[in-house]
């Protein structure tokens, strides 16, 4: 996968699947980047009936001759793609909203892609400045960048070539100096991010068998080698000990799998402020334990540490954009499973905070290892603490599949990350985090029960974590909803890197 952006014309441009937009003809009339003799086959085209509304996009094929040098024409007709109010097409009079380019972009994405196209190039010129939109090129280059590359993932097991990949170089072409320098600034956003949310999609999709909390922890100090802003720092089981981080090893010690804390920071070399901070819930097979799941669709749970992936998502991007922010990760990535170490319902634990906890269902156990990760992370004396993680299927049953749940016990905080996912449409619902439901965490043993009960699931699995963030604003994000497909589409879906790569470069 390649995006370029180049000052050309389609007269120049070889070899190459060109991409133009028309929209009820008139886009076609002010076109600059078309020559007449194109413009009127591909008029002559629409009259006999070739473009509708109900139909997207259109390949036209050209005899080649010496005016035209492009291999296939796509004709993307706008008239079937936009939302926004269409009366009357004149200059300022309709809308093309985000949602719009958005859909715009998975269009040309997911045409190019079946039609196995390798080279294309899109001519983004005499098109914006016909509607109504505050949308600029860069955004434009962001959204193409983003749909291109993530409609090309492909999952491949690691050092494994896929010969069937399909791959594409896109070039985005205009004519002038300014609209070009605005499309590179757009691809500088753009190709990271994708590669952000690639990244988290491929951890996600890895089996559990391969994607262990050490290859997790192989795979960040990947990600340092070579990026001075990088420091990765692993904590491991022994050192846990030392720090009495005795709630998440109760999760960790059912498995031969040894658990891992561990640290990333990306400190800019421009920046000298408190990190933003992220954990990421990391456990990378969640058998539920000795409280053991049924076993339909129990697969899935290798998705249980895509709050990690998300993490690492985010990291993968900010290296490569040579973002300047602090921003600190922690993954807590154990394997929950049940053998004769296991823990027990019933058993109680002391977390690295001191506080005590009655493990009635080992199943519950994202916050085990959240909690103490939570505690762990005041060293870093943060500006904010947001952790992510797939904590409840109580959380699908409230919002399904379209929104993360977020929590939080700072307004503001909260009001960011939202913020953050409507602009990128990786959105977050927010929930009581009221005193109300406290109580549902009494134990008569112990300082709290790991589980509150039938109701709210997702709401007291937020309550529990909220005992541990007392010393800085902080939100949860359960994914469990967000994280991932099922069914045919079964896949990790990078989310929500768009959301909290936002966040962390905007505050
Ligand atoms: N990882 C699961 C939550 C989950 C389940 C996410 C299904 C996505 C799909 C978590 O560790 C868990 O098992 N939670 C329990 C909590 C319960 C025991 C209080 C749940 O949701 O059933
Ligand atoms: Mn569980
Ligand atoms: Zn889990």
């Amino acid at each position: 996968m390649q995006f370029v952006a180049k000052k050309t014309t389609i007269h120049t441009q070889k070899n190459t699947c060109a991409v133009v937009f028309c929209y009820k003809e008139q886009l076609l009339d002010s076109a600059a980047s078309l020559n007449d003799a194109i413009k009127k086959s591909i008029k002559h085209q629409i009259k006999e009936g070739a473009l509708t509304k109900s139909q997207p996009a259109l390949w036209l094929t050209f005899t080649p001759d010496t005016s035209i040098k492009f291999s296939r024409l796509l004709l993307i007709n706008l008239d079937a793609v936009l939302t926004g109010s269409l009366t009357k097409p004149k200059k300022g009079e309709i809308a093309f909203t985000p949602a719009d380019l958005r859909s715009l972009s998975a269009l040309i994405a997911t045409t190019l892609y079946t039609a196995n196209v390798k080279q294309a190039s899109v001519f983004i010129d005499d098109f914006l400045d016909q509607f109504n939109t505050a949308l600029t090129y860069d955004d434009v280059a962001h959204q193409i960048s983003i749909a291109v590359s993530t409609q090309y993932y492909q999952f491949a097991l690691p050092d494994t070539k896929n010969n069937q990949a399909k791959s594409l170089n896109v070039c985005l072409s205009t004519q002038n100096n300014k609209t070009l320098k605005q499309l590179k600034l757009g691809l500088l956003s753009g190709e990271p991010t994708a590669l952000g949310i690639n990244t988290a999609r491929y951890l996600g999709d890895l089996p559990g068998n391969i994607c262990t909390p050490s290859y997790l922890a192989e795979q960040a100090k990947c990600l340092a080698t070579g990026c001075k802003a990088l420091t990765v720092k692993v904590v491991n089981e022994k050192q846990m000990e030392k720090l009495s981080m005795h709630s998440f090893l109760s999760v960790s010690k059912g498995s031969s799998e040894e658990g891992k804390l561990i640290c990333l920071e990306y400190k800019g070399s421009k920046s000298s402020s408190a990190p933003q901070l992220l954990i990421g819930k990391g456990i990378t097979f969640d058998t539920g334990g000795i409280s053991l799941k049924p076993g339909a669709g129990m697969d899935e749970m290798k998705y249980d540490m895509c709050g990690a992936a998300s993490v690492m998502g985010v990291f993968h991007a900010l290296v490569n954009m040579e973002a300047n922010v602090h921003v600190v990760g922690i993954i807590a990535a154990a394997e929950n499973m049940p053998n004769s170490n296991a823990s027990k319902p019933g058993d109680i634990v002391t977390s690295m905070s001191g506080q005590t906890i009655e493990i009635l269902n080992t199943d519950a156990e994202g916050r085990l290892v959240l909690c103490d990760a939570l505690t762990y992370a005041e060293r870093y004396k943060p500006k904010a603490v947001i952790d992510i993680a797939t904590l409840t299927g109580a959380c699908i049953v409230a919002l399904g599949k379209h929104a993360s749940a977020v929590y939080s016990n700072e307004q503001k905080l909260a009001d960011a990350l939202i913020a953050s996912g409507e602009k990128t449409h990786d959105r977050a619902w927010q929930m009581p985090l009221w005193d109300d439901y406290q109580q549902q965490l009494n134990s008569n043993f112990a300082d709290m029960a790991n589980i509150g009960g039938p109701g709210g699931g997702s709401i007291t699995a937020a309550c529990f974590l909220s005992r541990y963030a007392k010393k800085y604003p902080w939100a949860h994000l359960d994914i469990a909803g967000t994280a991932w497909l099922n069914g045919p589409k079964k896949g990790a879906t990078g989310r929500p890197v768009k959301m909290l790569l936002d966040y962390v470069l905007n505050n």
